[in-house]
């Protein structure tokens, strides 16, 4: 059996599926990955500059510049067939998708209730409280970065998780149940450097889950996979669906 064969069949009989999706899903739709050798925006950009709590703390406007730019790219980026390909299996068999992109992408492709472990570009947030502030607000209220509605001393920050900060916990506690719930995991497209989004698998492993990977380069995961598939997401996810139509 060919491996999008054994990934369609494995899908199929699947119960309930854990899809961790990282950059590389929205690559093809032409958004930057973070460590592609050539293309990755770790390669052009240091993340002590721009993603982590002391970088915001430095130079408020280079950070909120950076993700404003980010933010432009995303609006103007459409969901691929892979973002597709997970709202189709998610219709298909009970799928929770976390992913560590905070690109709306998957969302907008049709995916609700993603579990989204890196918090999201379009949310801006009070620097002291992390309370939300409000889309109207920020825009009635520009600045490089506004002082926040909240706090005195706070200012309005990308609601996105930088190095050096934790994931919420709740969202964490979802991320890991389903992990411990399922019997299939699919890894797309991350590279599995960053924690604890990496150990997911394992955990599933752990509790008995078969594992997939999806990414065109090899990563620390690869060897512990009970199956790799070395293609793009947006070829491989719906060439499985076609092949479960199929069959
Ligand atoms: P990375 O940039 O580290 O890894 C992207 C992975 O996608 C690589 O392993 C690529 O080989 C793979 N890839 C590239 N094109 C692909 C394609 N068409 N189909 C499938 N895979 C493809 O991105 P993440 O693993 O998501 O964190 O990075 C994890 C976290 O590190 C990010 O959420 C971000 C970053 O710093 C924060 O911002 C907190």
């Amino acid at each position: 059996m060919n491996a999008i064969h054994e990934l369609a069949t494995r899908l199929r009989q699947a119960r309930r599926v854990l899809v961790l999706t990282g950059a590389g899903i929205s690559a093809e739709s032409g958004i930057a990955t973070f460590r592609d050798a050539q293309s990755g925006l770790w390669a052009r950009f240091r993340p002590e500059d721009l993603a982590t709590p002391e970088a915001f703390q430095r130079d408020p406007a280079l950070v909120w510049r950076w993700y404003a730019w980010r933010r432009e790219q995303v609006a103007e980026a459409r969901p691929n067939a892979a973002h597709y390909a997970v709202a189709e299996l998610a219709r298909r068999v009970p799928t929770v998708l976390v992913t560590q992109n905070v690109d709306d992408l998957h969302q907008r492709a049709g995916s609700v209730d993603a579990i989204c472990l890196h918090g999201s570009i379009a949310r801006t947030l009070c620097s002291v409280t992390h309370r939300d502030i409000d889309a109207d607000w920020l825009a009635a209220n520009p600045g490089e970065p506004p002082r926040s509605p909240h706090h005195a001393d706070g200012l309005a920050r990308p609601g996105v998780i930088w190095f050096g900060e934790n994931l919420p916990q709740n969202v964490l506690e979802l991320a890991c149940d389903a992990a411990r719930a399922c019997d299939v995991i699919l890894a797309v497209g991350t590279s599995a450097m960053v924690y604890p989004a990496a150990g997911l698998p394992s955990i599933a492993q752990h509790h008995g889950a078969w594992f997939a990977e999806i990414n065109p380069q090899a990563t620390p995961l690869t060897p512990q996979a009970d199956l790799v598939i070395a293609a793009p997401a947006g070829i491989a996810l719906p060439a499985a669906l076609t092949v479960w139509k199929e069959s």
